[in-house]
């Protein structure tokens, strides 16, 4: 099986974590795009979805998938999303379609954070995938000098504007070992919108993909 099968796989097995009738909250990715899919075609229907970009709105509305606002609801019960890296303790680094900031804010209104990856996305050490930190331009000078003392080299990605007008820093060089306190740190200097480390936030159920087929870690 290709990258692409093993993301529709996975696409595919986290239509199970649905509730008919409720609000599911939607990451956002080309795994994701496999489950918009997937869900579309499993005559589930859900109230509506919470989105985190507007490429996943677009296809969610695509699909006749009401999609609702953020704001308009306490609470959803399931957030499926992929990541670009994920540990064994579901510690995750995102970004890498620049959605981190909304991705964070619907995975935060979540009870269960549901990741779907292809079996190429775990590692045991956050940090080889270049870290995404969404920034306020201005700050991207200062903040390079910040990542440098972590050994980190960050480059602003080209021509990138966020669905919040923020840019992107990608980082490298940096290896995470304790993902909780790394966020937190990031989380507090002056013109970081999100840092891309899902720890707070992190994954209570990974469905990864592989060529034995789909392995559920929890
Ligand atoms: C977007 C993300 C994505 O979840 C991540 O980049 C994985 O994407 P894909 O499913 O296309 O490999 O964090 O901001």
């Amino acid at each position: 099986m290709n990258q692409d099968q093993l993301k529709q796989l996975v696409g595919r097995a986290a239509v199970d974590y649905v509730t008919p009738g409720q609000i599911v909250g939607v990451g956002t990715g080309s795994t994701v795009d496999c489950f918009i899919d997937a869900l579309a075609a499993s005559g589930v229907k859900v109230a509506g979805a919470v989105s985190s970009s507007e490429r996943s709105t677009q296809r969610l509305l695509k699909a006749g998938i009401p999609v609702l606002d953020a704001a308009e609801v306490t609470g959803l019960t399931v957030y499926i999303d992929g990541a670009d890296e994920i540990d064994g303790h579901g510690f995750m680094v995102k970004g890498g379609g620049a959605a981190l900031t909304r991705e964070k804010i619907v995975a935060d209104l979540a009870t269960k954070f549901v990741c779907i990856a292809d079996e190429s996305k775990l590692v045991p050490v956050l940090g080889k995938f270049p870290l995404p930190v969404e920034i306020i331009p201005m700050a991207a000078a200062q903040l390079t000098r910040r990542f440098a003392k972590l050994g980190g080299v960050a480059t602003v990605r080209a021509g990138v504007v966020t669905d919040n007008g923020g840019h992107i820093l990608d980082v490298t060089g940096l290896s995470i070992a304790d993902p909780l306190a790394f966020e937190a740190e990031v989380s507090q200097w002056p013109g970081v919108v999100t840092v891309g480390v899902f720890a707070r936030n992190k994954a209570q159920v990974c469905l990864l993909g592989g060529t034995g087929g789909v392995k559920t870690l929890t």
